[in-house]
């Protein structure tokens, strides 16, 4: 599903120059679930959001269901992230204003789905996330479990081929945590690919393979699971 070529980015500052990617050469196929690990700055977080289509590299090719979209301009990136990429955070990134259905439904609404169709398509996310019954409540009226369930169940009611979680448990207690775990769990085996950034190596054990980087390069790669199943 995406391949990455040597990909580079550098972030220039007035006194320090940041080599944040050097040589990545990073391969997801359809189905998989990988976690990517290592310490604070390697560059995990730069990694996800050039996938992810947030941002370009400096050098090198990412492919993209085989082409290169290394070098989109902002708007192809926005164009081809609607419907194909979700993301989710460690933050959350709900927003405040919006109650737990219109959170959800914001994708759609980007994607021009007329009203009936979003309904039954949000009410199936909420339900699938186990939140139905917080619909009509807004984010500071959830826990951090439920907050992220609703996030996750944003990042996929457009049914995107390949979900990004940068730290997604970070910011939970490890009841909800692992609550959190088994929901991506269960979404990569109904064929959501996953990318996933953790610090934590439990929730790595949940990942097909971890991919380790360090000082923006990838030193080790393990594989824990053979992908069963390969969607296409
Ligand atoms: N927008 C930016 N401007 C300048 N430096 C940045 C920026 N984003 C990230 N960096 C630097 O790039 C390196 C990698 O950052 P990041 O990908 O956020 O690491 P991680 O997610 O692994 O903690 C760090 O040294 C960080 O300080
Ligand atoms: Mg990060």
């Amino acid at each position: 599903m995406i391949r990455t070529n040597n990909l580079q980015k550098i972030f220039r500052t007035e006194e320090i120059e940041t080599m944040a990617l050097n040589s990545v050469n990073f391969e997801v196929k359809n189905g998989e679930f990988v976690a990517v690990m290592g310490p604070s700055g390697c560059g995990k977080s730069t990694l996800l959001n050039i996938i992810g289509l947030l941002d370009n590299p400096d050098g090198g090719d990412y492919f993209f269901d085989g082409v290169n979209v290394a070098k989109y301009k902002e708007s192809q990136r926005t164009n081809l992230r609607k419907g194909n990429i979700g993301f989710v955070f460690q933050s959350f990134n709900l927003i405040d204003e919006l109650n737990v259905f219109e959170n959800v439904e914001l994708p759609l609404l980007y994607l021009n789905i007329n009203a009936k169709q979003r309904r039954e398509m949000v009410e199936h996310v909420l339900d699938r996330v186990n939140i139905s019954h917080r619909a009509k409540h807004f984010p500071q009226q959830l826990s951090g479990g439920q907050q992220q369930r609703v996030a996750i169940a944003r990042a996929v009611v457009a049914k995107p081929k390949l979900l990004l979680a940068d730290e997604p448990t970070g910011n939970l207690d490890s009841k909800n945590g692992l609550e959190v775990m088994h929901l991506l769990s269960e979404l990569n085996q109904e064929g959501t690919t996953i990318v996933m950034v953790t610090h934590s190596l439990h929730d790595a054990g949940f990942a097909h393979r971890t991919v380790n980087l360090f000082d923006g390069q990838i030193i080790t790669e393990e594989v824990k699971k053979q992908l069963g199943e390969v969607l296409h």
